[in-house]
């Protein structure tokens, strides 16, 4: 069986929903189900043997500990962080303590569960972190897109604190030979994303007509990809990527911001044809230390472990809209009061 940390947030419960509809190898999901997990995710597993849920923090070693010792994973997927770049900004304690210090502390735990492993387990045995491409840096428009050589220069809180985990997850390969695998991902979308992140929080506002507030002149760019093709690339890496190696991986689809707002403005017309969205695009203050460009070079992925996605943003962003239009339910039922004041924090002044 793998463990996978952060099963119940948005890439973890679509990676877990992905894993379980292709094998039957049983995944224990840890996840301290912090106000971006949500079981609800993972209702479809509720009578399914295969998922094992726990409650948990990756920062809880005697937890962890516990955990490998009975199950015995033949790999562990790390998913569990504070993800938000707005929220890292109002408070970076948390992504301290979690990106930072819970990925110490689950690597101090794997690494004790991994050297007691018979000789095949432990060669076999993988430490997948899942990191993203923001620990680059920002790019101006004509420099080329981020390799795996790109130097780190992470600009935000969050970014600063994966890319410690990052570093982190290496010294463990360096040091104690532990199989660790990293991949660095750039913007996923899709079902299940939580709407706080740009393309959720404007299709939910969009629905109520609530301002859509692009950040400053909304020409920063970002590398799209559907969350199913990100699954995929984990899936793939863990089977056939080197230990020690770090892996990018993108959708070949850089996009200004200005544009995703119009297009799922655009989109969300064909079903609402008498609403005009457009006019509730309102440009905000910008970002503190916002990032200019992000954009990932997937050529290494693509080369040795033969990966690709699958979807286009055409065909994505219409899965995706699709999704929260038929999942309305879901979207009132993550809208609770704290939803709320992260709101009114983050965008005060807007109606
Ligand atoms: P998310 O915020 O939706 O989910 C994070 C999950 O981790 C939640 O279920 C939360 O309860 C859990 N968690 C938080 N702290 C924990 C702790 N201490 N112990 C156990 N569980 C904890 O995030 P996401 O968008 O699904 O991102 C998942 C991973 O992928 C993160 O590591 C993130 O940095 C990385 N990533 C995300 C993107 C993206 O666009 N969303 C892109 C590249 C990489
Ligand atoms: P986000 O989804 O928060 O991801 P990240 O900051 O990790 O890239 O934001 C994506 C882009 O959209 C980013 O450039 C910030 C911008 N943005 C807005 O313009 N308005 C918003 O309300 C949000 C949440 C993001």
């Amino acid at each position: 069986m793998i463990l996978v940390t952060g099963g119940a947030g948005f890439i973890g419960s679509n990676f877990v929903l992905d894993w379980l509809a292709q094998s039957d190898e049983k995944v224990i999901n840890l996840d301290k189900l912090t106000y971006a997990g949500n079981l609800r995710n993972l209702s479809s597993l509720s009578q399914d043997s295969r998922h094992i849920f726990v409650q948990g923090d990756i920062g809880d070693s005697s937890q962890v500990s516990q955990l490998l010792a009975q199950y015995q994973p033949r790999a562990i997927i790390n998913l569990a962080a504070e993800s938000h770049v707005d929220r890292s900004i109002h408070g970076p304690a948390d992504f301290i303590q979690t990106n930072i210090l819970g990925t110490f502390r689950l690597l101090e735990a794997t690494h004790a569960y991994w050297r007691e492993l018979d000789s095949t387990a432990k060669q076999n045995f993988r430490f997948l972190h899942v990191s993203t491409d923001e620990v680059y840096g920002s790019l101006a428009k004509n420099e080329p897109a981020f390799t795996e050589e790109h130097c780190y220069q992470p600009n935000s809180p969050y970014s600063a604190s994966k890319a410690s985990s990052d570093h982190l997850v290496r010294a463990y390969h360096h040091t104690y030979g532990l199989p660790v695998l990293t991949t660095n991902c750039s913007n996923n979308y899709g079902p299940f994303q939580f709407p706080e992140k740009l393309i959720p929080l404007m299709i939910v506002n969009a629905l109520t007509g609530k301002p859509l507030p692009v950040y400053g002149d909304g020409q920063q760019i970002r590398d799209w990809l559907y969350v199913t093709d990100h699954c995929s690339a984990i899936r793939r890496t863990l089977e056939a990527g080197i230990p020690g190696e770090t892996y990018n991986i993108g959708g070949w689809n850089e996009k200004p911001n200005i544009e995703i707002v119009q297009t799922i403005c655009a989109l969300l017309k064909e079903s609402y044809p008498d609403t005009d969205f457009h006019s509730l695009i309102k440009h905000v203050d910008d970002r503190p230390g916002h990032d200019r460009r992000y954009a990932i070079n997937a050529t290494k992925i693509e080369r040795e472990l033969n990966w690709r996605p699958a979807e286009t943003f055409a065909s994505g962003i219409r899965k995706t809209i699709h999704w929260y239009l038929n999942n309305q339910q879901w979207v009132t039922d993550v809208q609770t009061g704290a939803y709320q004041e992260w709101i009114s924090k983050n965008y005060a002044g807007l109606p």
